[in-house]
């Protein structure tokens, strides 16, 4: 590579060989991290009086560790007020991350399971275009009121069943650089999440989105991973060639029948679709989250405060 050709950045030089984004060698170093964090490491826990603690304590303890990762109020919570009113908001500053690793400025990007708009939100603060799908009216609106309120330009969005994304996009003659999602993990399990279970076990899922028969949220295991895989099939069509594929997916609770890691099923069923690879994954701790004493005084449960972000790449 001649050097004429570099562009240098004040955080370093942007390669000309790389066709994928805007970022530098050194940018792009830093995000190959499987762990995505926010800002600053953890504190460390430490202390030999650790299972002497009473609940409260060890809550309190807990506590002590945790950041909020961003903030939920003010400018920089990106109309949280308004998204809140959604189970599951993704925070658009991680989203933004993400989109500006793959995709260059002015990509194309869609999102089939929109909600209130995280991935969209993304889109705008970084001068790429967003497309999206929610079966909810009210979550596209919260959208738009966020969107207005951050004096942000709305993406285009179709309320709708993500399984007729090929019927819904069918008129789109330009191909998408990027598929960034959240899919709805809600009831896949059918387990009921009251305060008294969530203590002993830790789950943590989210109420359903909509009451709707055809939201991923409330269907079995099986139709769940069917009905993902043929929204992602879909989706493949409009994707370029070397595109990625994004999706957020977090674990729930091991039970006697099932280890639960719900990040490897997910895998699993859509590395069946030809031509779309596993390229790896990386976590990202919410430190937004409180940690929980689960299982105090007796037993190991885990407080999963990481979600699992999978990328898979379309190879031809
Ligand atoms: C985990 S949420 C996405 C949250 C989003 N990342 C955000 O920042 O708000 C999943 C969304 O998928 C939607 N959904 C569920 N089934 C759907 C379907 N069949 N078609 C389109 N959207 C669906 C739900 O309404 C819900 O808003």
């Amino acid at each position: 590579m001649s050097k004429s050709t570099e562009t240098k950045t004040e955080n370093g030089k942007r390669d000309p060989r790389n066709k994928l984004n805007d970022l530098t060698g050194k940018e792009w170093i830093f995000f190959l991290n499987s762990i995505e964090l926010a800002e600053g490491n953890p504190e460390l826990v430490t202390g030999e009086r650790l299972n002497d603690l009473s609940e409260e304590e060890w809550a309190a303890h807990q506590a002590k560790i945790i950041d909020t990762l961003y903030p939920t109020s003010g400018s920089e919570s990106y109309a949280h007020n308004i998204r809140k009113k959604h189970p599951s908001p993704k925070p658009p500053q991680l989203m933004q991350r993400l989109i500006e690793f793959f995709t260059k400025k002015g990509g194309w990007v869609l999102d089939p399971f929109v909600g209130v708009g995280g991935t969209l939100l993304a889109c705008s603060m970084t001068g790429r275009h967003g497309v999206g799908v929610d079966l909810s009216e009210a979550y596209l609106d919260l959208y738009k009121q966020a969107s207005e309120e951050l004096g942000l330009e709305s993406q285009t969005v179709y309320q709708g069943d993500a399984m007729h994304l090929g019927e819904i996009l069918k008129d789109r003659d330009y191909p998408f650089d990027l598929v960034l999602t959240d899919p709805p993990y809600g009831g896949m399990l059918s387990r009921k999440r009251t305060g008294e279970r969530k203590k002993k076990t830790g789950d943590d899922l989210p109420t359903p989105f909509t009451e709707e028969s055809n939201d991923l949220g409330n269907m079995a295991p099986e139709q769940f991973y069917e009905s993902l895989k043929s929204v992602i099939v879909q989706s493949l069509k409009f994707l370029k060639v070397k595109g990625y594929v994004v999706v957020f997916c977090k674990d729930l609770q091991p039970t006697a029948e099932h280890h639960n890691m719900i990040h490897a099923d997910v895998v699993n069923a859509l590395v069946q679709i030809p031509n779309l690879r596993f390229r790896g994954y990386k976590i990202w701790y919410d430190k937004s989250l409180n940690l929980y004493p689960f299982g105090y005084p007796y037993a190991y449960v885990s407080n999963q405060l990481h979600q699992f972000i999978l990328i898979f790449r379309k190879e031809k």
